[in-house]
């Protein structure tokens, strides 16, 4: 692939993403300093995630504000593919989902899609998408969702309700429309064919469990956004309220590519790896530094492809000054890669550490959160 050239979809995101182009591609909206300035004023500050444009563009975002201020409380919807231990660039899209729950004091349904994991991963079986959910449950309980407003569901737990709905979905949505939007082959099996209409149900969720429409926010990253056009397509069809959404980039990978794999351990930090794995893992992580220490010094580093820079960029430094102040060093050549990573794994071994505490105390919290309509 040439190097200007990318790939995304749900299931793949391949190259070096360029976000302005996906914009035009995709047809979203840029995040702009008008609503920004509504941010801060409707809940009084920007958080760090839209002033550093982590979450970068939208879909009707403005709606959705407009409804908040004329008194129509929001729901949010997002999930996650439950095909493997969670990393920190799980996190960060749920970080950013707490934020909204707690500045609007909105409702949360989150869906753990087992079904899609175990149709598109061959080598995982429908029990191992299921534990996975379960274990995945631990870190969302860790980052402090509120259980009176959080729902979660296993799509396999809560399928009586989903069902119904996703028939719907799907009875208004052609072969030809879904191969367009996700690229489907002949030999692509008809379980996916099927499942995203799975991932539209919990947009319509609010609204059918309220008896009214309910307008509903999905934070998510962007290789979502397929999905989701055609949710907001069927749902004009089927008299609800389009979902709004709100889209993020990729978590950078440790190894500098272009999106965190939980295939390739190495490329990520999990949420359960020791701090000696981390510091490990951070120790051998790509950076934009030049080879050699003088010609660091004299031509300065690459922030904008560092893998290191970016964690802290993304998550791990909080402090706007200091952030723009590391990658002014780093480009001017007075900082030493060396410097940047123990810094960083400072960081991330004590979010680790409060982190797994937090993940320990959830065990006992699970079923405060979980909603089912049958099982096993
Ligand atoms: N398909 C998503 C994934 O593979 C999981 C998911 C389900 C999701 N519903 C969602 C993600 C809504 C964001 C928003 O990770």
């Amino acid at each position: 692939m040439p190097s200007d050239e990318f790939i995304v979809t749900p299931w793949e995101v391949k190259g070096h993403v360029d976000y302005n182009k996906l914009i035009a591609l995709f047809g979203t909206q840029p995040i702009d300093e008008a609503i920004l300035a509504r941010f801060k004023k409707l809940t009084g500050s920007i958080p760090m995630m839209l002033r550093r444009q982590v979450f970068f563009s939208h879909r009707d975002l403005n709606w959705i504000l407009d409804q908040y201020e004329a008194g129509e409380k929001f729901a949010l919807y997002t999930g996650r593919g439950p095909s493997g231990q969670t990393h920190l660039g799980h996190l960060m899209p749920w970080m950013f989902t707490k934020y909204l729950q707690d500045a609007f004091g909105a409702e949360l349904y989150f869906q753990m899609t087992d079904d899609e994991k175990f149709l598109q991963k061959d080598e995982l079986s429908a029990y191992a998408t299921r534990g996975f959910s379960y274990d995945n449950c631990l870190d969302l309980i860790a980052l402090g969702f509120d259980p009176k407003k959080t729902r979660i569901f296993l799509d396999t737990e809560y399928v009586r309700t989903l069902y119904p709905i996703a028939l719907e979905v799907a009875k208004r949505v052609t072969f030809s429309a879904a191969r367009a939007v996700f690229g489907f082959e002949t030999s692509t099996n008809i379980g996916m064919v099927f499942f995203t209409s799975m991932q539209s149900a919990p947009a319509f969720l609010p609204t059918i469990l309220a008896g009214h429409n309910v307008p509903v926010l999905i934070p998510c990253a962007i290789d979502q956004d397929p999905h989701f056009r055609i949710t907001r397509d069927v749902a004009q069809k089927m008299g609800y309220y389009k979902p709004a959404l709100v889209f993020s980039r990729f978590f950078p990978s440790l190894l500098g590519l272009d999106k965190m794999s939980a295939s390739l351990p190495e490329t990520s930090i999990f949420t359960t790896d020791t701090p000696e794995e981390a510091k490990k893992k951070i120790a051998n992580a790509f950076t934009g530094g030049r080879t050699t220490v003088k010609e660091q010094q004299e031509l300065g580093g690459v922030p904008d492809i560092c893998a290191v820079y970016q964690y802290s960029f993304y998550l791990f430094e909080k402090d706007d000054r200091r952030a723009l102040e590391l990658r002014q060093e780093c480009l001017q050549g007075v900082r030493a890669c060396g410097e940047c990573k123990k810094e960083l794994a400072a960081k991330v071994v004590q979010f680790l550490k409060s982190h797994q505490i937090a993940r320990e105390r959830a065990r006992d919290h699970i079923e405060d959160f979980i909603i089912r309509d049958c099982s096993d």
